[in-house]
């Protein structure tokens, strides 16, 4: 048997989008982007949403938002030390000095009881991560935000569907990023989009998306209809080349925003879904504990079923990589838990942590590994995966 990682539905309405954008002629961002934006944006609660090329890009430009607001090149941003390499470096492209929190071994998340110790007169924003849908403490993250007078930006890349404490994740910060890379629950192929109350916020992130620009219409005319722009001279001089600030170009297209209107239209049957296999999956690896953790839902939360989260613990007479060999060679896919980027991502280096700063995110990515809970698994793919996992720790354990 085979059990991919990811999946991808196209639905109907998004061929028939994306047959009605090549016939039209018009395939970079226009009306089906603005559509896609308003109906993401209602879908989790924010007043916009600005959609951007990828989940990367929505942290880079979320986080570059911040410039029009009193930051400074080389500010500094908290993030855990733990999560897909993606938030690290999108602080980096930013044009910030990320500083390294370590992660609470359970939740695989910030440890919030580090925050405070990292914030210093150079701080401008903390940016958590809810790694595998798992949410953040939220409510604590803020309290210390607000405090400090710190911006709070969510990387909620993996956290389509979670909820902390009644509210959607997401709901949470002063902006959201999320991922529409097609591994996650709402996807446009490659993709990424910034969610916002701030209506100033959202005029920035359109600007900055195309390449730092006075033009910051939610709709822009000249793209969807090639008609008269009455703004473009407004100003005495064409505002379409007029750069307020250092921008990138990171626009959606078309045919990527047809994908994810269907994707929408798809959210809750593929959430019912996942969800009832990430439950299912977390409930029946208790019977190897002594062995193999995962995380938990807590009460006063709803996890996002992004992936199945599996660390090997301490005691197991077996490493990861020797588990998912055995995974791997049985036809389940896995991917690795990400690691500690300041120490175990050498990309990193030259920040000069060093192996030990963070002992909780080493040990994650020495021990972690995520498994697919898409849409495309039944009952079946459980069953095959448990009795692999079953065979695996008996033969490895007598
Ligand atoms: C936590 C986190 N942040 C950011 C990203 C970046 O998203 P993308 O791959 O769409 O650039 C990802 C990607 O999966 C992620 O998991």
């Amino acid at each position: 048997m085979k059990v991919p990682f990811g999946t991808i539905t196209i639905t109907q309405r998004s061929k028939d989008l994306i047959g009605k954008a090549l016939d039209s002629g018009r395939v970079s961002s226009g009306k089906y982007v603005r559509e896609f934006e308003e109906k993401f944006a209602e879908h989790v609660n924010a007043k916009e949403a600005v959609a951007v090329s990828s989940g990367t890009d929505a942290d880079v430009l979320a986080l570059a938002v911040l410039y029009d607001f009193g930051a400074k090149r080389g500010d500094e941003v908290i993030i855990p030390a733990l999560s897909f390499v993606a938030t690290g470096n999108a602080v980096l492209h930013a044009g910030f000095k990320p500083v390294f929190v370590d992660i609470d071994k359970d939740t695989l998340n910030i440890d919030v009881n580090l925050i405070e110790k990292a914030v210093t007169k150079k701080t401008r924003a903390i940016m958590p991560a809810h790694l595998m849908g798992k949410p953040a403490k939220m409510d604590i993250i803020k309290r210390i935000a607000k405090k400090r007078n710190l911006y709070v930006i969510e990387d909620a890349a993996e956290a389509h569907g979670a909820v902390y404490k009644g509210k959607k994740v997401g709901e949470w910060g002063d902006m959201a990023a999320y991922s529409l890379y097609l591994a996650h629950i709402i996807t446009t192929v490659e993709g990424g989009i910034v969610t916002t109350n701030k209506e100033k916020f959202a005029d920035i992130l359109r600007s900055l998306r195309c390449h730092g620009r006075a033009c910051k219409c939610n709709i822009c005319i000249v793209n969807t209809a090639s008609d008269y722009c009455k703004k473009r001279f407004k100003y005495g001089k064409d505002i379409r080349f007029i750069f307020e600030r250092v921008g990138y170009s990171s626009k959606m297209n078309e045919l990527e925003a047809a994908v994810g209107l269907g994707s929408l239209e798809m959210y809750d049957k593929i959430i019912e879904k996942r969800r009832y296999n990430l439950l299912t999956m977390i409930s029946r690896l208790k019977k190897f504990d002594k062995y193999l953790a995962t995380i938990q839902e807590d009460k006063d939360e709803k996890v996002g079923p992004h992936a199945f989260p599996i660390i090997v613990k301490e005691r197991a007479p077996f490493s990861r990589d020797r588990f998912v060999d055995y995974l791997d060679k049985n036809g389940i896919d896995t991917r690795d838990l990400f690691s500690s980027m300041p120490t175990q991502c050498p990309g990193f280096a030259y920040l000069g942590h060093k192996l030990g700063d963070f002992p909780n995110a080493e040990f994650i990515g020495n021990n972690g590994l995520h498994i697919g809970v898409h849409q495309d698994l039944g009952d079946e793919h459980i069953d095959y995966i448990m009795n692999m996992v079953e065979k695996f720790i008996t033969a490895t354990t007598k």
